[in-house]
């Protein structure tokens, strides 16, 4: 018995002085000292021991129960620092390497463009105001003097809801995908009163689809109530804009009679551009040899019907408005020809046309985005 133990404990010894692994220990600690390992068992025959032997025997067993627990306790303790040692061998941080390139985000064209014209106005006084995508008839129509029956509603393919929106001005109205900012007018005019300098960017819809429309796009729309106003504001503050805008001081403005519900007189303002290598690029009086207009945006004074549904006194109160495509406004800057691409979400385009999220446009450096 003696000797088989003694075979026994040297065995466990050495096994767990071999064992690479926690798991490897513990199976050698649940053979020892486990409910039925060889220890316990040893153990349990002191029971039927007489006085004298188990005087013997007891400290014997017992000893042999330390050496083991406290071979498997050291054997432990070697193991995991030496994985620790590994461990920090493995995963030292060079702080010297360069850091890894992160995937970074560009800013889209339509919000640098609406940066840009923020910062331009906000200069000129103007504050940014917005209005629901889902307006109501009333808003996007009827206060805008465009009565329910009126034929300039046909001009914009309206995307109507089915179900009767909330009452508005007394009665239940439709409700539309607003199909210009115009009503955004109104929504100032109502909720802040006059006098007023705002700038409304924002998304737009009407039913058509081409490489030059699309049923999204983006406007801005521009309002000045004051006492006193009159079309000269609007061509200065125009001229003003557009000059910043496209960074050259020889854009020449031309204004044309034209016709919008809500403004009286309305002006459609064409703009002057040269060729430059087959190119349209914008600048110089469009009279000139190699040069021409382009149509560039609607605008006139606000129509006296206009400031009486907002509820100003159109007596006291002069205003001018205008509205301008935002992505025709990019695309002229930039250089995009296919208006479709700015909505695709094509990484590659993005890429190519986006702008650094770090390169805010402000007017002390410019507002045009660097190359
Ligand atoms: N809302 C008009 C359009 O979408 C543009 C416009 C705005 C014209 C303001 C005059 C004044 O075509």
């Amino acid at each position: 018995m003696t000797t088989t133990d003694q075979t026994r404990l040297s065995e466990a010894l050495a096994a767990i002085e071999a064992a690479q692994t926690i798991d490897a220990i513990e199976a050698q600690r649940v053979a020892a000292l486990g409910k039925s390992g060889w220890v316990s068992l040893a153990l349990k025959t002191l029971g039927a021991m007489s006085p004298e032997e188990r005087q013997v025997e007891g400290p014997r067993i017992q000893a042999m129960r330390a050496s083991v627990a406290d071979a498997i306790e050291a054997k432990k303790a070697a193991l995991e620092s030496a994985a620790l040692d590994a461990r920090l061998a493995s995963e030292v941080i060079d702080l010297t390497l360069p850091a890894p390139e992160w995937p970074r985000g560009s800013i889209h064209p339509v919000s640098q463009v609406m940066d840009e014209l923020a910062e331009i106005f906000a200069d000129m006084g103007f504050s940014v105001a917005s209005g629901p995508e889902i307006e109501d008839d009333w808003h996007n129509f009827t206060a805008l003097n465009m009565p329910e029956s009126h034929p300039a509603r046909a001009m914009h393919d309206t995307f109507y809801f089915p179900d009767q929106g909330p009452e508005v001005a007394g009665s239940p109205t439709k409700m539309v995908l607003r199909t210009h900012t115009s009503p955004v007018q109104i929504r100032s005019m109502v909720q802040q009163g006059a006098p007023l300098r705002v700038i409304a960017p924002g998304r737009v819809y009407r039913s058509d689809s081409d490489a030059t429309h699309t049923p999204m796009f983006h406007q801005v729309e521009g309002l000045v109530i004051d006492e006193g106003i009159h079309l000269g504001h609007l061509k200065w503050t125009l001229e003003t804009f557009l000059k910043a805008f496209f960074e050259r001081d020889d854009i020449v403005l031309r204004l044309r009679p034209s016709y919008f519900p809500f403004t009286e007189p309305s002006v459609e303002v064409d703009v002057g551009w040269e060729d430059v290598g087959g190119r349209r690029v914008l600048g110089g009086d469009g009279d000139a040899p190699g040069h021409g207009w382009m149509e560039l945006l609607g605008s006139g004074m606000v129509n006296r019907r206009v400031l009486e549904f907002a509820g100003l006194d159109p007596d006291r109160w002069q205003g001018f408005a205008f509205g301008v495509g935002v992505d025709r406004l990019a695309m002229l800057k930039y250089g995009m020809d296919d208006l479709r691409a700015f909505f695709d979400g094509d990484g590659r385009w993005l890429a190519h046309y986006g702008f650094d999220p770090l390169d805010v446009p402000t007017l002390s450096a410019g507002v045009g985005a660097k190359a």
